[in-house]
Formats: C-alpha cells, structure tokens, sequence
C-alpha cells in the first residue's frame, strides 16, 4: 500500500519518437505488461493484451510489429490497431480497442498517471 507510483515506468527522454515499448507495471496490485508509445512529446499506454483473443501483442518480450502505415500489429493473428486511440482498424477484432492505460510525464521520466478520485 502506498507504494503505488514510486517509481516511473521509463525514462522519457530514453523514448524513442514513435516507440513502442514493453514495460511492467503495477495496476490494481496485479503485475500487467503495457505498451508505451511515443509521439513527439505525447505518450500512450495501453495493456499489451489483444481484445480478440487475449494475446500478448508483442512477438517476443517488447518486440512490437509495426506496419509500413504505422499500425501497431498483434504478433498471433495480425489485429491491426492505430496508436492514438487504441482502435482495432483491421483483422479479427475490428471494432474494438486496447485497453488504455493513463500515464502522464513528469520530471523527464514516464509514470502511471494519479488514479481519479472517487473511484469505487
Ligand atoms: S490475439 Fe491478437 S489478433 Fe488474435
């Protein structure tokens, strides 16, 4: 308890522009593996698992594919998603979306961003 938050994900400046990143984090007690990506001075993050069948997206731990329109590609059947939102654009899922995780940059570095208040 209380420890949420004590340390960042990953350094900002250590971003890539236009990278997608594996790291692990603590949500809700429970270790989950996320996506970060970078564009320009925006970041995103979203749990690396596919709403069609649960998957890890990655191939191997934190090797993303990326297609030639700059797509993130889920490694098991292809699900094509665009990385602003999180939208699955293509393949078996089209429709649905990544579950986004907030973060925010602070200090250079990339960190979970503060849970709302009033959450139940
Ligand atoms: S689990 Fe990702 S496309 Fe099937």
């Amino acid at each position: 308890m209380g420890s949420l938050n004590a340390e960042p994900l990953l350094s900002f400046e250590g971003l890539a522009d236009g990278a997608l990143v594996e790291v692990e984090a603590v949500l809700d007690g429970d270790s989950e593996s996320l996506v970060v990506h970078r564009q320009g001075d925006a970041v995103r993050a979203w749990l690396n698992v596919c709403p069609h069948a649960g998957r890890r997206l990655d191939w191997a731990p934190g090797q993303f594919l990326k297609s030639r329109e700059g797509l993130l590609v889920c490694a098991a059947h292809g699900a094509s998603f665009e990385l602003e939102g999180g939208q699955c654009v293509a393949g078996p899922c089209r429709g649905d979306a990544l579950r986004a995780v907030a973060v925010e940059v602070r200090d250079g570095q990339v960190w979970l961003a503060a849970a709302p208040r009033g959450e139940a």
